[in-house]
């Protein structure tokens, strides 16, 4: 695979990210709210996004890993934990961060599993958001940019394990000999 011009710029997501960050302060003013980020792709959005949630909103943070069975870039749908929350979530408002839907099977596996833990409420905010490609519905409140069906990386997300770094979003794109 090969790594593409920039997709999504660093100063367009610096701008979005503060739009959401500004409207979850005024969702949850005066509330506390546990953020919880998906492991890996999830911490460099959520590392922004938590600096742009003032100070009315008492935000704690945790963490999960999961692994959806599947190829490089397709998920099965079938959800392994890999690391537990720390916490309880009971009684408590929850915001998932995602690095991207695309299928929607991993964060509706999620969701449904946080469901079961009896929180006081459960929101979901997503870097990017591929909705043409989802398989089942589930809700997404807070979303930074819808995108076309491109397999993207940077600010987080991955092929293979590589280009989280990036402080941009590319596209990337088989190289010729690449299997289709
Ligand atoms: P879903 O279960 O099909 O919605 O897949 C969601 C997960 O697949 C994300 O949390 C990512 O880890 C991964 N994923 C889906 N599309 C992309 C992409 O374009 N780039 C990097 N990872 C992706």
């Amino acid at each position: 695979m090969i790594l593409s011009d920039v997709f999504i710029d660093e100063k367009e997501i610096r701008k979005r990210v503060e739009e959401l960050g500004k409207a979850i302060s005024a969702d949850y003013a005066g509330k506390d709210l546990m953020v919880i980020g998906i492991l890996k792709g999830a911490v460099v959005f959520l590392s922004d996004l938590v600096r742009c949630i003032d100070r009315d909103v008492g935000v704690t943070l945790d963490f999960m890993a999961v692994s959806s069975y599947g190829d490089s870039t397709n998920t099965s749908g079938i959800v392994r934990i890999i690391k537990d929350l720390d916490c309880s979530i009971r009684g408590k408002h929850v915001l998932i961060v995602e690095d991207i839907v695309d299928t929607g099977l991993t964060l509706s596996y999620l969701v449904k599993m946080m469901l079961e833990r009896e929180p006081e409420s459960v929101r979901v905010c997503a870097l990017l958001d591929k909705v043409d490609r989802r398989k089942v519905e589930v809700a997404v409140q807070y979303t930074g940019f819808v995108i076309p069906d491109y397999f993207v990386v940077g600010y987080g997300l991955d092929y293979s394990g590589r280009w989280r770094n990036l402080p941009s979003v590319h596209v990337v794109v088989p190289e010729r000999g690449d299997e289709a």
